[in-house]
């Protein structure tokens, strides 16, 4: 249902054509996530410096927030190939051994979705990352030995937007734990400047921050917003990306002036009229949209909650008043709310 959403921040068909080209190569042009990134460059100059792998990382967050990037840039910074898979696509404990075998020393090897590997595959990477090894059983029966293999020195990269769902055993076995944020629309400004120039589209300040202001902090649904006001741009008014023109195929696109679409706008609107504004559990918003509750909780919720539109309870979702206020409704009694803005419950 609605997959056609603007905002949705997974990969959409049509965003490949200049992936590869937006998609930063150096740590410089990686814009924001500072603590993470000053932590990288102080491990990545302490491994090339003592000519080793850099521990292994698992990075999380929301999607399109550059996790993939991230791993890409890393590998580049340690001069270094990636090999890339995912924790769906390994399928057999055999399948990973035969990936980790073929690495060369100082390799990354990514796994996006993480939180997908099968316990069976997992087990396989317990040792793999704790002692460069892997145990292979040889033989059926009581004749049956483990013998265990050297493996190149390798880093495991990451990534996953569910982190609760990785197992503890493999958590701990990551040196490294970093949380990607939702991004100011000043980066994500000084992302889009970036791309307007490696796209050749003309634009001002205003009509970037416009763009900015409506990508829920993620830099894939900005580029996903600039490439369509860029069309628009060049239809209508001669290319130069404008406030006026940012403005015009963004409400175009029914995404308003701060990043909500009508399935965030019908959701909140149905918590109001029918719930009084909460709580409203997961699985009845999951119904009321048509969504999957995973994305209400992965995608839409992060950004709800940044603007402070919803909180969550133990009880469920409440409507806060600056979603009142956003939506144009008079909430249903002031005294309801105390001094965070936040329904009483
Ligand atoms: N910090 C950044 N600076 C500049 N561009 C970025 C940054 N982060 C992400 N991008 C852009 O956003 C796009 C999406 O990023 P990426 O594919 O790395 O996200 P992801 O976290 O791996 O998403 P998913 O969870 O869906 O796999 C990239 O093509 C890249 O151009
Ligand atoms: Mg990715």
């Amino acid at each position: 249902m609605d997959d056609d959403r603007m905002i949705k921040t997974g990969f959409k068909q049509g965003d490949d054509e200049q992936e590869p080209t937006l998609r930063p190569k150096a740590l410089r042009d990686y814009v924001g996530q500072e603590p993470i990134k000053r932590n990288l460059r102080i491990s990545i100059k302490a491994a090339l410096e003592r000519r080793e792998a850099i521990d292994h990382l698992l990075l999380y967050g929301p999607p399109g927030l550059g996790k993939t990037t991230l791993a890409g840039i890393i590998a580049a910074e340690m001069g270094q190939n990636i090999r890339v898979t995912s924790g769906p696509a390994i399928d057999r404990p055999g399948d990973l051994a035969s990936i980790l075998t073929n690495l060369n020393d100082g390799d990354l090897l990514f796994i996006d979705e993480i939180h997908r590997l099968n316990r069976s595959v997992e087990e396989v990477l317990y040792p793999a990352m704790e002692d460069c090894a892997l145990d292979i059983m040889i033989g059926k029966g009581p004749s049956a030995r483990s013998i265990r293999l050297d493996l190149p020195k390798f880093t495991l990269v990451g990534a996953t937007t569910r982190p609760g769902l990785i197992s503890a055993p493999l958590r701990d076995r990551f040196g490294m734990l970093f949380r990607l944020e939702l991004y100011t629309s000043e980066e994500l400004s000084a992302i889009l400047k970036r791309n307007a120039r490696i796209l050749c589209v003309e634009t001002d300040d205003d009509g970037i921050l416009e763009i900015a202001s409506r990508s829920r902090g993620t830099p894939r649904i900005a580029n996903r917003m600039l490439r369509r006001v860029r069309d628009y741009a060049q239809v209508k008014c001669g290319g130069c990306i404008t406030l006026e023109t940012a403005r015009d195929a963004l409400d175009l696109l029914d995404v308003d002036r701060i990043g909500l679409d009508r399935v965030d706008r019908r959701m909140l609107g149905t918590m109001i009229d029918k719930f009084g504004g909460g709580p409203v559990g997961l699985d009845t918003l999951s119904a009321m949209t048509g969504e999957d509750v995973n994305t209400i909780e992965d995608v839409y919720e992060p950004y709800l909650l940044q603007l402070g539109f919803i909180v969550r309870t133990p009880r469920g979702r409440i409507v806060t008043k600056s979603a009142y206020e956003h939506l144009g409704r008079k909430p249903m009694d002031d005294a309801d709310y105390d001094d965070d803005e936040q329904l009483r419950i």
